[in-house]
């Protein structure tokens, strides 16, 4: 089927006079999910206590729209404000035994590299980092340092399922064969996944899979998610002790549970009051994404992508960090601009161009991540080439 990308941004809230290429930060809410999160507080405002009700009825759904999204069931599903909430869930949840190590790679986002270096000093348990290609040539080139960095004492490999730097996608179903056939057990960090493209959580057979909606799936801000495979539920300790310490805890309307998640990933996303209206509101996000067609939507980030190495194929002052082979990027892609540093490109870019995109400056380099979501244009692409150019021959 083909799309009207142009009719697709209109439905998208982000102001028309702008651009928007940091999805990979924050993704931008469409009119559907917007309408009906405010409708949603609107109704609970309307008497917080018996509001809640409809809200927990409607939130069941939302758990088995995004179970069904992800190819799990709802049970194994808790949800959280983000997947750095979920990630620590995991490496602070779990008990550490003298000897073990944890495996990461050097490609991970700071917070997460913190959560690991705060266990690392807590509880003794040295971390390793593989390091990984930039870019890497094919799949076997990320499998290879991952398997070199594997020892008898390691415990858990914790690695992003599409890295937040240069967006090279993971190959995560070779990587747990990898990790199990070890013994290890392997936790990915799926901010960028879910929503750029469809997310089979069974076939990538991890064990734990943190990951956020408030990004490509364009939820709320601020809801996320922990799967945790039935097998390992058991190993994960609450960090935060609530109503859900009773393994009987388990939410119920009128006989009916309306929370269908069991009750060791009910207990680890029963947190006391939380954004409801955001929780649920994220069932009509992957809605909207799945009418669309989630193939689709990976299929477009591709395809802008790709327009975006054809725009600096010709401009030798610029380098392609992202990985350039099928398989190993998506909607993400991060050019280093060659003596860039200290021309305060982000300021420049968005006062004077009103593009929003992340700058990382390095020295006299600076590079830029272009994330580009169904709600990209190519002329925006073209604006930023635009812009970029002019600033360097400035
Ligand atoms: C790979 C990766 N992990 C984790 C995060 C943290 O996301 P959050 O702040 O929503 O927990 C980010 C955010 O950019 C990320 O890129």
């Amino acid at each position: 089927m083909a799309h009207d990308w142009q009719s697709i941004r209109s439905q998208y809230l982000h102001d028309p006079d702008q651009i928007y290429l940091n999805t990979g930060s924050w993704g931008v809410m469409p009119t559907p999910v917007y309408e009906d999160y405010v409708g949603l507080i609107r109704q609970l405002e309307s008497n917080p206590t018996q509001g809640r009700r409809p809200l927990l009825e409607r939130l069941a759904e939302s758990r088995r729209a995004l179970a069904g999204y992800l190819n799990i069931q709802a049970r194994d599903l808790a949800l959280l404000p983000n997947v750095t909430a979920a990630l620590n869930m995991v490496v602070n949840g779990l008990d550490w035994a003298e000897g073990d190590e944890i495996l990461t790679t050097d490609q991970e986002y700071g917070a997460i590299l913190n959560t690991l270096d705060n266990a690392s000093k807590r509880w003794g348990v040295p971390v390793v980092k593989a390091e990984i290609p930039v870019p890497p040539e094919s799949p076997a080139a990320i499998l290879a340092p991952i398997e070199a960095a594997i020892t008898d004492q390691t415990r858990l490999l914790v690695c992003s399922h599409i890295t937040t730097r240069t967006g090279m996608i993971l190959p995560i179903k070779e990587i747990s064969e990898l990790a199990h056939r070890h013994g290890v057990l392997v936790a990915y960090d799926g901010a960028h996944a879910p929503g750029m493209g469809p997310v089979d959580l069974a076939e990538s057979d991890a064990d734990f899979y943190g990951g956020n909606c408030h990004k490509w799936l364009c939820s709320p801000k601020g809801v996320g998610f922990l799967y945790a495979n039935p097998s390992v539920q058991p190993l994960l300790h609450h960090l935060i002790v609530s109503w859900g310490y009773s393994p009987e805890g388990t939410v119920e309307v009128d006989g009916e549970p309306t929370i269908n998640s069991s009750p060791a990933m009910w207990g680890l996303g029963n947190w006391g009051t939380v954004d409801l209206p955001g929780q649920v509101a994220t069932g009509e996000a992957v809605r909207f994404q799945e009418e669309i067609g989630t193939e689709a939507i990976a299929a477009r980030g591709r395809e802008l992508s790709g327009y975006v190495r054809d725009r600096v194929s010709n401009l030798p002052w610029i380098d392609i960090l992202s990985p350039s082979k099928p398989g190993l990027f998506g909607s993400i892609t991060t050019i280093r601009l060659r003596g860039m540093g200290g021309k305060n490109l982000n300021k420049q870019l968005f006062e004077t161009y009103r593009i929003t995109i992340p700058v990382f400056e390095e020295g006299e380099d600076a590079s830029v991540r272009v994330s580009t979501h169904l709600y990209n244009l190519p002329a925006e692409i073209d604006h930023l080439f635009k812009a970029i150019t002019e600033i360097q021959s400035a």
